[in-house]
């Protein structure tokens, strides 16, 4: 969507917004998938409001892109623009137990930064790709961390009152997976609360699940981590591998040989070639096991 050839586009640069025109999305995310459109860069917190009122006035579709590392997006020209915040290096701020991050962070780097100032608890998020602000909406975990464990506030635009608002950590609802935020929130800052653990014995965790991750998950394919989350009690890489589909193509769409809920880009894949893969596994799994997937992986279609 072109908006910034469009008088509008003058206001928003008033309120600090960059705007990137003809953004290619496919390099933004991390399955090298997504379309075009007008990207606007949002500088400042404090005018996020005044933006938003303004899409709104205008009727001007929007969504959120974080670090773009779960996210499948449709091919061709999108008729949304996307918002960003632009990442400000590093983001964290470490005051005694407590860690402030923006959410543009990279989610990574804040575990490496915490680990120097002997904040442990992250470990096992080390490989885990994308910002900080994406974890903390989709309650990212893994190796039996999750980051919901240790938020005490989170400051958000929140989509229902129009305002910035800081949530206390209590008054927030981490499951798995899923967190109690609304779908149009933005985060935007994170205080959490780590326990004190000697950096030697943090660097010995996240040399264990560096180690854990490389033997089984392709890191070096352009994927979007796991496509369904697990069914309680179950396994989905264990179902697809047990059906045998690892390596099943549709397209340049194809389940890792490496772990089956992962699904990789093998060259230049259309969206709806993975669709269509995601889908027709989908459907095997149900077949087989009477067992619905759910996408852990958020789809944007056109
Ligand atoms: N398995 C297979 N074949 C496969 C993949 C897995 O048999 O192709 C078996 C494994 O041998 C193991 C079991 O399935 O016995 C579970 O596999 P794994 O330990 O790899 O964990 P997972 O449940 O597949 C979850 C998260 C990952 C996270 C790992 C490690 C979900 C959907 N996935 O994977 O998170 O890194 O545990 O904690 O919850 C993500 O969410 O994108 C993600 C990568």
């Amino acid at each position: 969507m072109r908006i910034s050839d469009k008088p509008v586009a003058a206001r928003l640069k008033g309120f600090g917004v960059e705007l990137r025109p003809d953004a290619d999305l496919s390099e933004e995310t991390s399955l090298g998938i997504g379309g075009v459109t007008d990207q606007l860069r949002l500088h400042r917190y404090d005018t996020i409001p005044q933006v938003m009122r303004l899409l709104a006035e205008e009727k001007i579709p929007h969504r959120f892109l974080g670090g773009g590392t779960n996210v499948l997006i449709a091919d061709g020209e999108l008729p949304w623009v996307v918002l960003h915040l632009p990442s400000v290096h590093p983001g964290v701020h470490i005051d005694g137990n407590f860690v402030h991050a923006d959410a543009s962070a990279d989610l990574g780097g804040m575990v490496t930064s915490c680990a120097k100032s002997d904040l442990g608890g992250l470990e096992g998020l080390i490989g885990v790709p994308g910002s900080v602000g994406g974890a903390l909406r989709m309650n990212a975990g893994a190796y039996g961390t999750q980051i919901g464990s240790y938020v005490r506030e989170v400051e958000l635009y929140r989509a229902a009152s129009g305002e910035i608002e800081t949530l206390r950590g209590n008054d927030i609802r981490f499951d798995y997976r899923h967190t109690s935020f609304a779908p149009d929130d933005i985060m935007l800052r994170v205080k959490l609360e780590l326990p004190s653990r000697p950096y030697k014995d943090i660097l010995e965790g996240i040399r264990v699940c560096n180690e854990k991750r490389r033997a089984s998950q392709p890191l070096s394919q352009k994927s979007a981590g796991c496509i369904f989350k697990n069914p309680p009690g179950a396994s989905a890489g264990r179902m697809i591998d047990e059906l045998k589909l690892k390596g099943y193509r549709v397209g340049d769409a194809a389940v890792s040989e490496r772990h089956a809920n992962f699904f990789v880009n093998l060259k230049h894949v259309a969206c709806s070639d993975m669709l269509r893969l995601i889908d027709d596994v989908r459907d095997r799994v149900r077949t087989a096991y009477g067992i619905e997937l759910e996408n852990e992986v958020i789809v944007w279609k056109n």
